[in-house]
């Protein structure tokens, strides 16, 4: 496949018509696999989502695929959790030169669109642990989805954004591009976000910055603020109302409206 070029990240791509969960398959064969190996699936039955929601969408309608990523031969493992926020910028601007769509990035990794005027989510990143040394991760994105085939009104697709390519497969390259490029300069930069220009890229196309939001916190807690950074380990920092800084992790849940 012309994607795969020797001596570059991406070491294999297949391509599977139907399966249940395109990250499942790649954790599964972890160890098996050399770092590079990405997956494709034309659909998707049992597709996953963060905090356990399901990813789901109609055959041939997005780009549902898993790259399987090795970060630890330049990386420290208390670093890896920029790799779902490397992925969305990535992700953000392969669209961009490839689709021409400006998107934006709710905390940690929603993708955004604009569709009449409205932020609605047009794509998710899952990425999860395969082992002591290997990181699965999954890019689900709406493409040609029309309006009546939303699977939630607040889901938006690139069609629906005015895309000036919804071909699938140059779309797919052009985030696989991306995608190498900033994982090999984080890789290089030793896992340091700023370093690598990642964090200030982040915080550039994000969303939520600038926003008061609402996090929902483990024990049923609440905590209302202005979200005015994104810090060093990924973390969105909340100013609340008491004049405090709070950090949000990104396995809490983040309400856009408070
Ligand atoms: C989210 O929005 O919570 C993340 C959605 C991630 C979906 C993708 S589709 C390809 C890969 N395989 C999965 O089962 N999930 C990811």
């Amino acid at each position: 496949h012309a994607l795969v070029r020797p001596g570059a990240l991406w070491t294999s791509l297949d391509v599977v018509q139907e399966t249940g969960s395109t990250n499942s398959d790649l954790t599964a064969r972890a160890k098996e696999l050399p770092e590079g190996a990405v997956l494709v699936a034309e659909e998707q039955t049992a597709g996953r989502g963060r905090l356990d929601r399901s990813w789901s969408a109609p055959a041939r309608s997005g780009l549902f695929f898993s790259v399987l990523l090795r970060p630890g031969a330049g990386v420290p493992v208390d670093r890896w959790g920029w790799l779902p926020l490397l992925t969305g910028v990535a992700v953000a601007t392969g669209l961009s030169r490839a689709a021409g769509v400006d998107t934006s990035l709710k905390w940690p990794n929603d993708l955004l669109v604009t569709v009449g005027g409205e932020e609605r989510k047009a794509g998710g990143i899952l990425a999860e642990r395969a082992g002591e040394d290997a990181v699965v991760v999954g890019i689900g994105l709406n493409v040609t989805l029309r309006a009546d085939e939303l699977p939630v009104p607040a889901a938006g697709s690139l069609l629906l954004a005015d895309a000036i390519s919804t071909d699938r497969e140059t779309l797919l390259r052009a985030v696989l591009r991306s995608l190498e490029q900033w994982y090999v300069d984080w890789r290089e930069a030793g896992g340091d976000p700023a370093a690598s220009r990642l964090q200030e890229t982040y915080a550039a196309g994000c969303a939520t910055l600038g926003r008061t939001v609402r996090a929902e916190l483990p024990g049923d807690r609440s905590l209302t603020g202005e979200a005015v950074a994104v810090d060093a380990d990924g973390r969105l920092v909340l100013a609340t109302e008491g004049g405090g800084r709070e950090p949000v992790a990104a396995g809490d849940i983040v309400h856009l409206r408070p």
